[in-house]
């Protein structure tokens, strides 16, 4: 099991997320930040840090955001590790809380 940023992370990237991870296991896309899930150990502790309720349990994933599991898995094979916060991207509060941000994905 691990935990699987989903869709409310694009084009926010808010990255309160990566100040408390143990194993530093969240990856930096242009617009949005993935979990290792061989590296995440199911601490819980970055959930409640993103504004945007985007870091949900594995098991507990909405059917219409099952693909953000193998999406997690494969993007954090090539992007780089994010280990401190940085500031957002800048209109993230304009995206906050906007639905069906998955095609705007950039990778
Ligand atoms: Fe890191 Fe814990 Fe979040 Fe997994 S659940 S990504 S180990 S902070
Ligand atoms: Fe994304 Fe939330 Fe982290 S918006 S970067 S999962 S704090």
């Amino acid at each position: 099991m691990a935990f699987v940023v989903t869709e409310a992370c694009i084009k926010c990237k808010y990255t309160d997320c990566v100040e408390v991870c143990p194993v530093d296991c969240f990856r930096e896309g242009p617009n949005m930040l993935v979990i290792d899930p061989d590296e995440c150990i199911d601490c819980t502790l970055c959930v409640a840090e993103c504004p945007v309720e985007a870091i949900v349990d594995e098991e507990e994933i909405p059917a219409e955001q099952q693909g953000f599991i193998e999406l997690n898995a494969r993007l954090s094979q090539q992007w780089p590790p994010l280990t401190q916060r940085k500031d957002p991207l800048p209109d993230a509060d304009q995206w906050a809380g906007v639905p069906d941000k998955t095609k705007l994905l950039e990778e």
